[in-house]
């Protein structure tokens, strides 16, 4: 893999050796000492232009327990405050001779275009309202770990997936919905008319309007975050009548089939997108998403990095 940019850059071979060899990592999240030596003298920067928990979190502990030496760099605290454009923060950084550039950025394709201007490998850890394929990634290999707790053999294949919410401002949802194609998994999308993707009509999926009709059919409901920071005007009249229409509030969880289950990417908004009933229930995989998140990443760090190849020549 020369870059992780987008979920369309993983075929079926790929997401599926990335999948099994998270599995593998993930048995060491169980280890009390949790270090293996695969990416020892590699170097990976955490490039955040915006805010994060889980993935910046998880993305160092994943270098970490690779045994790569992880730095963290973000907007505030670096020289972007004093102006700095993209490219010359990026190369800037990739001039120190680092092996991987993490880089979350409110704009859509900066992960693209770092990638054109460095040496390092670059991965894509949510750009603007684009992509953020390691999150399709966690999200699949936490789907595929709830299939097989039922006794199946874990494939996502035939399944249904019902994504709730704030799509058009969602990039988890753009990712999910390449991977979960090239995993053969069927997808609705659920949202006011207001928050529909323009364009969905092209993707490979159904829409729906209307939440209750689609529960029922779900193997797996993802909800996602109301994304205030990214709205311009108003996308529903009140967040009580988004709540009633799209939220997953406790009656609606007496409509999901028993064995299905919750996803939500996280951070969520209680009482808005989702109930804290919902969250909290038996059937929430939201934690398992965050576990997942560290195993995944590790895969695709090694994936990235686990070779003996060089940094690239100058792309430049
Ligand atoms: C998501 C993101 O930042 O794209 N969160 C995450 O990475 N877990 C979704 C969101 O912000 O709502």
């Amino acid at each position: 893999m020369r870059h992780l940019l987008s979920a369309a850059d993983l075929d079926l071979a790929t997401t599926t050796a990335v999948l099994d060899l998270a599995e593998e990592m993930g048995q060491l999240q169980q280890r009390p000492v949790k270090k293996l030596p695969a990416l020892r003298g590699r170097t990976v920067v955490n490039l955040f232009f915006e805010d994060s928990t889980r993935t910046r979190s998880s993305f160092e502990l994943a270098g970490k327990w690779l045994s790569a030496d992880v730095i963290n760099v973000s907007a505030k605290g670096s020289s972007v405050s004093k102006g700095e454009s993209l490219r010359d923060t990026v190369l800037t950084i990739d001039a120190m001779g680092v092996d991987a550039l993490v880089i979350r950025h409110s704009a859509s394709g900066a992960p693209l275009q770092a990638s054109q201007w460095a040496r390092a490998k670059v991965v894509n850890a949510g750009d603007g309202t684009h992509e953020h394929p390691t999150q399709a990634l966690l999200d699949a290999y936490t789907m595929r770990r709830h299939l097989r707790s039922l006794g199946g053999d874990g494939e996502l294949a035939g399944r249904t997936v019902v994504i709730v919410g704030d799509l058009t401002h969602s990039r988890v949802v753009r990712s999910n919905v390449l991977l979960l194609q090239t995993l053969g998994a069927k997808v609705v999308l659920v949202a006011p008319a207001t928050l529909m993707p323009s364009g969905v009509a092209s993707w490979p999926v159904n829409t729906s309007n209307d939440l209750d009709a689609v529960l029922p059919e779900a193997d797996i409901v993802m909800m996602l975050r109301v994304q205030s920071e990214r709205m311009s005007g108003g996308y529903f009249p009140t967040p009580r009548e988004y709540t009633v229409g799209y939220g997953l509030t406790r009656n609606r969880l007496g409509l999901l089939r028993p064995e299905a289950a919750i996803c939500h990417p996280g951070p969520m908004n209680r009482g808005l997108e989702i109930s804290a009933d919902a969250a909290d229930s038996a059937s929430s995989l939201i934690l398992d998403q965050v576990a997942a998140g560290v195993a995944v990443r590790m895969s695709v760090l090694y994936h990235l990095l686990g070779g003996d190849d060089e940094r690239e020549g100058d792309p430049r």
